[in-house]
């Protein structure tokens, strides 16, 4: 069959690398179990408290979501405490990235990126017609002052993934501040902080008082990371009402399901679920680095459920046959460097140990 031509925008793009399913790789390899350490879930699962609330909504599948998630969105609201006009929940704070540039970004616009970073602020940009504008990292961090000189009178949004996906790294709290107030208020400031709830260090940014200076900032938090509920989809922005009002006419009337939307409630009121999961998360983020420090393999100090390792060592593949499934990615001079989600004490220690294997048979 000849093939037909898809719009020139959708020709540049690049399918997202999925890789291999666990339970491919466990066929493949042969093993009993896989530990999946790829796509930095929660390895401590969701809030008891969801369960129940899923069993509950069950009842009423037969009927369409609300569409505005009024009763999630009240509750974020009050926990924030933020009016409830300045929330749009998400099938996943992917959705919101994509909405905005359906929204916002016309062919030949620019937007402005870290080149590292993660790749659907890229691609939905490509997919309007949009230009991507990267800017490299600097240690594997956001550039604030080479991202601020690409800006120009193309620039539509300029995304901040705070942490950064995939280096685990933040940007200083005054630096980024100072970014944010200095943006022209005519271009989006895309704050993406899926990894916010893990952050432990001073030096990160309170950005939700900024919403009130700034109407131009939009704020994105995701149910899919330390809340455990990547499975259900279900994510929200934090931004001027205005701009919410555009998105709702791009949106799908029911883009979030019943089952996320009740989970989600459920999980926002156990934080004390969150702060424990947050801790534990600190506390093998400290472990699995001391081991690695005293192996001599280097990686980015991160603030999240992942760590980004440099080897020159075919080590991922190692991790992945021996079912402990990283994700293998290249940044530019470190070769063979990878993504491990944080496990379990026992994930991290299978993970320790095949890394140690692997560089004491190398050294014979
Ligand atoms: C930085 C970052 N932003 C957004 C997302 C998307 O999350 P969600 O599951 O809410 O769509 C991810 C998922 O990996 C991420 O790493």
């Amino acid at each position: 069959m000849a093939r037909i031509q898809t719009r020139s925008a959708v020709e540049k793009i690049i399918t997202y690398p999925l890789g291999s399913s666990p339970e491919e790789i466990q066929a493949k390899f042969n093993l009993k179990a896989v530990r999946k350490m790829s796509d930095n879930e929660n390895v401590y699962g969701c809030s008891p408290e969801v369960k129940d609330c899923i069993g509950k909504a069950m009842n009423s599948l037969n009927f369409y979501p609300d569409g505005t998630v009024s009763l999630l969105k009240r509750k974020l609201a009050g926990f924030y405490n933020i009016n409830e006009d300045k929330f749009l929940v998400s099938n996943g704070s992917e959705e919101i990235i994509r909405l905005l540039t359906r929204a916002y970004i016309s062919s030949g616009d620019e937007a402005v990126m870290a080149e590292i970073t993660f790749p659907r602020y890229e691609t939905n940009v490509l997919i309007e017609g949009g230009n991507a504008i990267t800017v490299p990292l600097q240690n594997g961090t956001h550039d604030l002052n080479a991202m601020f000189s690409a800006i120009n009178g193309k620039t539509k949004m300029v995304f901040i993934c705070n942490p950064n996906n995939p280096t685990g790294t933040i940007v200083g709290r005054k630096e980024l501040r100072q970014f944010v107030e200095k943006v022209p208020s005519n271009i989006l400031i895309i704050l993406d902080e899926a990894y916010y709830e893990y952050v432990k260090s001073e030096d990160y940014l309170d950005s939700i008082p900024l919403l009130a200076q700034r109407p131009n900032l939009i704020i994105l938090r995701t149910f899919s990371k330390i809340y455990g509920l990547a499975g259900l989809r279900i994510g929200y922005g934090i931004m001027d009402s205005e701009i919410v009002n555009e998105l709702y006419k791009v949106k799908d009337v029911f883009n979030v399901n019943h089952l996320a939307q009740a989970a989600a409630a459920a999980a926002l009121n156990d934080q004390a679920f969150i702060r424990e999961c947050a801790d534990k998360n600190a506390q093998e983020m400290k472990f699995v680095c001391q081991k690695l420090k005293d192996l001599n393999i280097g990686f980015f100090s991160s603030q999240t459920n992942f760590i980004y390792i440099f080897s020159q060592n075919p080590i991922a593949e190692n991790l992945i046959a021996n079912g402990l499934v990283v994700r293998q990615m290249k940044l530019e001079g470190y070769l063979d460097a990878f993504r491990m989600t944080l496990g379990t004490r026992e994930d991290n220690e299978a993970a320790l140990d095949v890394i140690n294997k692997l560089l004491n048979e190398k050294a014979v």
